[in-house]
């Protein structure tokens, strides 16, 4: 078989796609039989109008783009867009060209990735699905400790409304009485004012919020508001160790707040296995950080997981029940703070450290 034989053997036999395209325009000059099969067109009407047409409109731009910089740059590779065929049905091809100026042509090589992409989108539709049921799992958890939290100063104001009921009705209301009654109802009012409000701002996307001082204590109480009642139910001693009312950290206290609820969360989920089951929140100023550490009682991690656990997706939790996504948000959240998350590795208990810059 003489080398053009062949050539032409190749050109009309391969499956790939093949096209030679003037380097001027965006006309196809030849195109092989695999690609007339795919596209549904027949060669004279490929080739008799401008390659465009064919393209996605949504990926036209930039088609013509890369068809620039391949005169530029000499080749392309791997270049994914969309062509759409005579039935109407959208493939994605993938395409390596190279550009010969001695007769400025292009001469391409595609190949059709739609099964892939498909592939592709199925999965990151199931990713989405999946960090939508854990958000709604969160959401629960979070629910569940609110409801805890107010319902203790709502019993309290409740059984208050009561006594000044029963009072006001036998006809003798004492004035010190009186005023301890509404002492204590406005109280516990306050209290249940200041969970719903933590509770607006900790809902919110703290991602735009600018950084500024704030208390570390406050940020750790906070937080706490929203799981102390889980853990008390579920008889888990949860201990925060004092520290100083002035120590502040340069943060977007929102964001913060979510990563130590992340943190509460995976201790939860596995002290509860444990026989003995304590969660604790450490804070420890180094010369240059202030590190808030949160220990808890359960079985550690094992080695083989350690390097994966910032990963995203990276779970060990049964499907609805965790992303794998908190702690690799985390790691994001501290990142954007000039700060950091680890797992000590030295500790004697597992203990996770968010570890932030120290300004005071
Ligand atoms: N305190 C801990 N003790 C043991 N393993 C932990 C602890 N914290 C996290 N892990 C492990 O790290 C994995 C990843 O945690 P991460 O918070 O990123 O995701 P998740 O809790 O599984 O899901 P999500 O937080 O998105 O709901 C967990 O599935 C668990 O295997
Ligand atoms: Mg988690």
């Amino acid at each position: 078989m003489s080398p053009s034989e062949l050539n032409d053997r190749l050109f009309t036999l391969t499956l790939d796609f093949l096209v030679v395209k003037n380097a001027s325009n965006h006309y196809w000059t030849h195109v092989n039989p695999a690609l007339v099969r795919a596209l549904g067109y027949s060669e004279q009407e490929l080739t008799s109008q401008s390659s465009m047409k064919f393209v996605h409109p949504d990926d036209r731009h930039d088609t013509e783009l890369r068809a620039k910089n391949v005169v530029m740059t000499g080749s392309l590779q791997d270049y994914e867009n969309r062509y759409i065929t005579r039935e109407g049905r959208v493939i994605w091809l993938s395409w390596t060209a190279v550009y010969d100026p001695k007769d400025n042509t292009v001469y391409a090589v595609a190949r059709d990735i739609t099964r892939i992409k498909e592939r592709e989108l199925q999965i990151a539709q199931q990713k989405l699905e999946i960090a939508a049921a854990s958000k709604l799992n969160a959401l629960g958890r979070l629910a569940a400790g609110i409801a805890h939290e107010v319902n203790n100063p709502l019993t309290i104001v409740y059984g208050q409304a009561c006594r000044l009921r029963k009072l006001a009705t036998g006809g003798s209301i004492n004035q010190n009485e009186l005023q301890q009654i509404s002492e204590e109802i406005e109280d516990m009012s306050s209290r249940i004012v200041r969970i719903i409000k933590g509770l607006r701002a900790f809902t919110r996307d703290g991602s735009n919020d600018p950084l500024e001082f704030v208390s570390v204590k406050k940020i750790i109480e906070d937080t706490l508001v929203f799981c102390r009642g889980n853990f008390k139910s579920s008889g888990i001693e949860l201990t925060f160790d004092e520290v100083p009312d002035d120590l502040q950290v340069y943060a977007r206290p929102v964001q913060i707040s979510q990563v130590l609820l992340n943190l509460l969360n995976n201790a939860y989920d596995v002290v509860l296995e444990a026989p003995e089951k304590w969660v604790r929140i450490t804070v420890v100023i180094t010369e240059t950080h202030i590190e808030m550490r949160v220990s808890d009682s359960g079985s550690g991690v094992a080695l083989e997981l350690r390097a994966h656990l910032f990963e995203a997706f990276f779970t060990t939790k049964p499907v609805g029940k965790g992303t794998g996504l908190g702690l690799n948000i985390a790691h994001a959240i501290l990142a954007s703070h000039g700060g950091d998350i680890f797992l000590d590795e030295s500790a004697p208990n597992t203990t996770f450290v968010v570890r932030l810059p120290r300004v005071s």
